[in-house]
């Protein structure tokens, strides 16, 4: 014998790493605890939402932010006719702090912008150019010839065409149950607003629904210039 004393005792580390299921474990514990301590502070600060920040003595930090409002019936509609066409997969609607980002499409999102969407469309790709700031930018009419065949307003897109939009109308029943459905997650619709669901978009098709949520997305906040929303 050489004195040699290797694997006599192998160390906790040396252990675990011959132990599949042992560090498949460990590493799910220590994933957990970083989340935990990451994600778990942000159900607590209230000005995570920005709208909910308040002033020491109470009164409300960023009064502007009060314009945002859910969806009305009509723009939920379009909504719902942008999650099913997956319009998400090449836009998204979430503006970096970013010098670039700021220049060309306007002030960062806010966490309150998005506090009525159920689920958040921020998107994880852009193909096409963000669409958080997108309302009032263009007229309903240009909308709608995009929408119809893009390459007749911007002639290098590679957009596809949503012709059917123009055809198909809203189901009103339909439109009241998703409303009710917004209710039950948290979103504060009134019941004169969800009873009159159905009137609201009676004769509409998918063409006047998508247009109006195009031109509501970032129009609820008149941002006031200088004022840092993080804080
Ligand atoms: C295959 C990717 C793709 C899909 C899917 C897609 N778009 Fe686009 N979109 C683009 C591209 C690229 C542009 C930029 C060229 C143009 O304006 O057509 C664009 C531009 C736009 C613009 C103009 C934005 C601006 O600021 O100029 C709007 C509004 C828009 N898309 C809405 C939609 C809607 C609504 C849908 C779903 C019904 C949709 N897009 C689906 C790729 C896509």
């Amino acid at each position: 014998m050489t004195g040699h004393k290797a694997n006599k005792k192998d160390s906790f580390q040396a252990k675990l790493e011959k132990n599949v299921v042992g560090l498949l474990i460990m590493i799910a514990i220590m994933v957990s605890v970083g989340g935990i301590v990451e994600i778990v502070p942000l159900f607590y600060l209230d000005n995570v939402i920005e709208s909910e920040a308040r002033n020491p003595d109470g009164s409300v930090k960023f009064p502007e932010l009060e314009g945002i409002r859910p969806y009305s019936a009509l723009e939920l509609a379009g909504r719902d006719v942008f999650l099913r066409e997956g319009c998400y997969t090449c836009h998204s609607q979430m503006i970096r702090p970013f010098r670039d980002e700021k220049e060309r499409y306007g002030h960062f999102s806010l966490a309150a912008e998005s506090k009525y969407d159920h689920p958040f469309q921020w998107g994880s790709k852009r193909t096409g150019p963000d669409l958080a700031r997108v309302g009032g930018k263009y007229s309903n009419e240009w909308h709608v010839a995009h929408l119809m065949d893009p390459r007749s307003v911007v002639p290098e897109s590679i957009m596809p065409r949503y012709p059917w939009l123009m055809e198909a109308t809203i189901d009103g029943e339909g439109i009241v149950k998703r409303m009710n459905a917004m209710k039950r997650v948290g979103v504060p619709y009134t019941d004169e607003q969800i009873s009159g669901g159905k009137e609201a978009v009676a004769g509409k098709t998918e063409m006047d629904a998508t247009v109006a949520y195009l031109q509501v997305l970032g129009t609820m906040v008149k941002f006031k210039k200088g004022v840092d929303y993080r804080e």
